[in-house]
Order: C-alpha cells, then sequence, then structure tokens
C-alpha cells in the first residue's frame, strides 16, 4: 500500500552483468585490451604518463580513473561517501512477483524488482544503506531488510543475500571530467551513488569528448573541481563532519575493549590496552586468530570490523581490507601490517608496539 507514487514509462531494464560482459567483448574485438588483477600503485605526472602497476609500468598520453573511487589520496575522498547497500533473492509462496522495478523514499530506503534465473523467479529486494564502517553489526541490515520483505511479501525462503559498496557524491551528482589536483590529462569518473548503469553512460561520452575535442556541454555540471555544490550542501557539511568525526571520535573512544575474551569464531574487533597501540583481531570460521594494526593506509582512520563480509572496512573514506589485511577496495593501496597471531602474544602488552616496529 502507498498513499502516493510516480509512475515512470517507458523504462529499459538491464541484466548488469551479461550488459557489462556484452560491453567488454565490443571493446575487446575494437581492439582494446583489459587487464585484470592489475592495481595502479603510482603515476609519473607529465606529457607521458607513466603508470606503475602491479603488472609494470604502462605509458599513456591519458589516463582515466574509472575505478569506483580513485586511488591514493585526492579532495574527492572529502566529497564521496561510502555505503553499504544490502539485497536479498526471496521465492515467494505465492507466485506475485511484482511486475515492475519499485523504489519507496523511506531513509534508508528499498526497491524491490523480479529477476528470473535458470526458469525460477526471484524477488531482488534491496536497500537498509548505512555508511560503511558506522553499523557495529552488520547483520542487522538484513535482518532489518528481511522483516520488510516479510511485512508486504509471502516469503517462501530467501535463497541468496549480499551487500555491496557504493559511493555517493555530497551534492548528489556525479564527479565526471579532470581529477582535481593532477596535470591536465587525468581524468575521473566517480560518485556514482548506485545509479553505475546511468552515470557510466554519461562519463563515457563526456569524457571521451572532452578527450578529443576538449569540452562537452555537461563538463560543468559534473565538474569534479566544482566549489559550489549542485545541490543539498547541508548534506556536504554532514558528510564531512562524519569523516571527521570518525578520524578523531574513533581515536578518542572507540577502544571499548581490551581483551581477547569472549570473541567468536567469525567475528573481530580494535582491542587497545592502555597505553599501547591498538591491534584488529579477528577469528576465522575454524577459530583461528587473525591480527592486523586497525590503522588505514589511507589517512589513518581506524578501520572497524565487519562480521558479514568479514573484513576490516574503514569508516572514513570506504577503503576495505581483507581479514589478514589485504586491500580489497580503494582508496587505500597499501596493505594494513600484520601483526602476531599467538594468543601468548596477543596477551602480551608490547603487541601493539610490535605491529608498528614491524612496519
Ligand atoms: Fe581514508 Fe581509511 S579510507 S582513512
Amino acid at each position: 500500500p502507498f498513499k502516493k507514487a510516480i509512475r515512470f514509462k517507458g523504462q529499459g531494464q538491464f541484466h548488469p552483468v551479461k550488459y557489462v560482459y556484452g560491453m567488454a567483448k565490443a571493446f575487446e574485438s575494437a581492439g582494446g585490451n583489459i587487464l585484470q588483477n592489475c592495481f595502479v600503485q603510482d603515476v609519473k605526472e607529465g606529457r607521458i604518463l607513466e603508470v606503475q602497476t602491479t603488472r609494470g609500468v604502462f605509458k599513456t598520453k591519458k589516463l582515466i580513473y574509472a575505478t569506483h573511487i580513485p586511488p591514493g589520496v585526492n579532495m574527492l575522498h572529502m566529497r564521496c561517501a561510502p555505503y553499504r547497500s544490502y539485497v536479498m533473492a526471496a521465492e515467494l509462496k505465492n507466485n506475485a512477483y511484482p511486475e515492475f522495478p519499485a523504489y519507496d523514499m523511506k531513509d534508508p530506503y528499498h526497491y524491490y524488482r523480479t529477476q528470473e534465473m535458470g526458469g525460477k523467479k526471484y524477488l531482488i529486494a534491496g536497500g537498509e544503506d548505512h555508511k560503511t564502517g558506522h553499523e557495529k553489526d552488520t547483520d542487522l541490515p538484513f535482518d532489518r531488510l528481511g522483516s520488510y520483505l516479510k511485512r508486504y511479501f509471502k516469503i517462501k525462503n530467501i535463497a541468496f543475500q549480499w551487500s555491496s559498496q557504493y559511493f555517493d557524491p555530497a551534492d548528489g551528482l556525479a564527479y565526471i571530467g579532470h581529477l582535481p589536483g593532477s596535470s591536465d590529462n587525468i581524468f575521473v569518473a566517480t560518485g556514482f551513488g548506485g545509479n553505475g548503469m546511468t552515470y557510466s553512460h554519461i562519463a563515457a561520452k563526456v569524457l571521451s569528448t572532452l578527450i578529443i575535442s576538449g569540452n562537452h556541454e555537461y563538463e560543468n555540471i559534473f565538474n569534479p573541481g566544482r566549489i559550489k555544490p549542485v545541490a543539498g550542501f547541508s548534506n556536504f557539511i554532514k558528510e564531512n563532519s562524519d569523516v571527521v568525526s570518525s578520524f578523531v571520535g574513533d581515536r578518542i573512544d572507540m577502544y571499548k575493549s581490551s581483551s581477547l575474551a569472549g570473541l567468536r569464531n567469525g567475528t573481530g574487533r580494535v582491542i587497545k590496552k592502555p597505553g599501547h597501540s591498538p591491534l584488529g583481531v579477528s577469528k576465522d570460521e575454524i577459530g583461528k586468530i587473525h591480527a592486523i594494526d586497525p590503522v588505514c593506509t589511507h589517512l589513518k582512520c581506524i578501520v572497524q570490523w565487519n562480521k558479514t563480509e568479514k573484513s576490516w572496512d574503514c569508516p572514513c573514506h570506504g577503503a576495505r581490507y581483507s581479514m589478514d589485511g589485504e586491500v580489497l577496495n580503494a582508496p587505500g593501496t597499501v596493505a594494513l601490517a600484520s601483526a602476531p597471531t599467538e594468543k601468548k602474544e596477543l596477551d602480551d602488552k608490547s603487541a601493539g608496539e610490535k605491529v608498528l616496529a614491524d612496519k
């Protein structure tokens, strides 16, 4: 039931994975190359850019970061807020699968649509978003999403569930154009706010035209260096004060725990003994302890344990790391330092110091 609704006619619905594979195939048959597992580590600026990656050095005249969020340190990290979003695929008891995709306007919001896979229908529903690293118990959004679904649909079972990340632009509009603070030949497309199917096409058109002819009719609207936000200035202030409070507040009052006591398999926490450096400690499904230095290698906020994804997530700009500290998600480019994993060593007062010394 709803009080008021807006219906958009004439919409297309895409299967994103099939679509992306199709695009990749078309790109390769046109002579393009796609290298996977190739991390950019550094870029030497100049008329010819030298891009240092994990698979060698590449030279190019132009470079576009179409990488979710650009790696390294850039003012766009202060203007994009990282969010986690939750999704479930459910089977219904009564076959009343909705015909159209729909969104509500709640905060946090929800959406749903029908997807057919292998001849079977599923209701895919998502939402319950929150800022990355800002939800203490990441299983709760799934519980809330499940209750929401049960309120409106006859659920037979939840077949799949997963979470993902997106970057919300501070003033509501993506950043597409020249990367601020870099040489003229470096471009970026980011802050798609979960609307990548739409924005990626705008970005492709704007950036290719900018590179070929030097200007595009939308270049000012999407300009990543815009000082005056397009809309929602109060939101801009809010997102940035969140970053500041994660940076300062986390350091002051987050170390509520000073021991490993009660740490269950599949969970993790940051521990801090008085006078010593903090440690991020997690236990995998078989009870093995993994320990890392929880200071994010991007701009030094303290990472938080994400119990759903078994990852360390940074509440400031959304970098994510595995249990053992490997980078999963930019803007971080350097792994978290590992730490001693023996219980005896972790209990040892000097453990925290050892992490920093190893670093
Ligand atoms: Fe910027 Fe962690 S992502 S400090």
